[in-house]
């Protein structure tokens, strides 16, 4: 096919650009992360962010290009985060995806982030995933569980009705003085704790018992910080809330489960880097036989995911996209099922 897309990432803090060949095959995949900036914030600074995207973009656009050896005129797809993220994040992916499809005369395709975190299992694993899959998308900014029938083609099943799992990583993180961001430094800290050290529970939504809900579980966490110790207990509170947090996302995938033959399951999104929540998936849930993670470089933002996606659907149809366009900062999950 040798078909050749360029894809650009800028939706919160990291500015990344990748080319894929055919939607499958990655030649380059560049990320710029900017957390080193961010971390003395203890979270994302978006004027800050904004300004080292306008920085960083272009070079690493180059830079994709280079390591994949090929050049501007070769690309046949500009593919662009196009929601959710921070507005003036998205606004320069967007606006250098417009201007290079303009001058260039190539066509481009806004993507939703969420999804694609989705479509990194796709990417990430040779053999074709069997569908129809259950998705488990668990990021920064969402955490939900979809049928996936075709790539384009997904029903909701159901969604966190507070924070997201990451976000709950994070904010503990920030309860336990750990640095930004606080997922990977949980899992680390939680390795030398004992996850049974506190009996948290996993928080109920009564009128759905498929929907995931983490403030509660945060809270139990600040109220067992309260009572002790910190610098003794750091990591018993640390490994003892990662465990009930994927307990969480376990349970609600094994009810879905129960009720419904899928083929597979498909994990997405920053959280699904986690080796505990990947182990911890495995062994409870070990009837579904294919289980599909995205490789660790495809898990966290990456464009890589974003030019794979959009050369799927735009293979599928989708004419692309026309300048009006416009990034949204909100509203990616009720787009994906809509
Ligand atoms: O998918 P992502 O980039 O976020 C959105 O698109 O919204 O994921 C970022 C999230 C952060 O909350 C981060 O703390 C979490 O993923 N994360 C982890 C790990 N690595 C990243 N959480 C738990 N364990 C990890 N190893
Ligand atoms: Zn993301």
């Amino acid at each position: 096919m040798n078909f050749l897309s360029l894809g650009i990432e800028t939706t919160c803090d990291e500015t990344a650009a990748s080319i894929v060949l055919d939607g499958k095959v990655i030649l380059s995949n560049v990320i710029s992360s900017q957390a080193e900036l961010h971390a003395k914030y203890g979270g994302v600074f978006p004027e800050m962010a904004c300004r080292k995207h306008i920085d960083d973009i272009l070079p690493i656009i180059d830079e994709a290009l280079e390591v994949a050896g090929v050049t501007l005129d070769q690309i046949n797809l500009i593919s662009v985060s196009k929601t959710p993220g921070l507005i003036g994040a998205l606004l320069i992916g967007m606006n250098t995806a417009k201007a290079l499809s303009f001058s260039h005369g190539i066509p481009f395709i806004g993507v939703n982030h969420v999804e694609a975190h989705l479509y990194s299992a796709f990417l990430a694993n040779e053999e074709p995933i069997p569908l129809p899959a259950l998705g488990l998308v668990v990021s920064g900014g969402h955490t939900f569980l979809c049928k996936i029938e075709d790539i384009g083609s997904y029903k909701a099943i159901s969604s966190t009705v507070d924070d997201a799992v990451g976000e709950a990583f994070d904010k503990v993180a920030r309860m336990l003085g750990l640095p930004y961001p606080g997922g990977p430094e949980i899992e680390k800290l939680a390795k030398i704790g004992d996850p049974f050290k506190y009996d948290f529970s996993i928080p109920r939504v009564k009128s759905d018992p498929l929907a995931f809900s983490f403030s509660g579980l945060k809270t139990q966490v600040l109220y067992a910080i309260q009572k002790v110790d910190l610098g003794a207990e750091k990591a018993n509170i640390a490994a003892s809330f990662q465990r009930v947090a994927v307990q969480t996302l376990i349970e609600k995938s094994l009810r879905v489960l129960k009720d419904e033959p899928y083929q597979s399951m498909v994990i997405g999104g920053g959280v699904s880097q986690n080796r505990y929540l990947r182990e911890a998936l495995k062994a409870s849930l070990p009837e579904v036989s294919n289980l599909f993670f995205p490789t660790p470089n495809l898990c966290i933002d990456n464009a890589a995911m974003i030019a794979g996606l959009g050369t799927a659907l735009y293979q599928k149809g989708s004419k692309g996209d026309s300048y009006s366009l416009v990034p949204s900062p909100t509203g990616a999950e009720k787009i994906l099922f809509s």
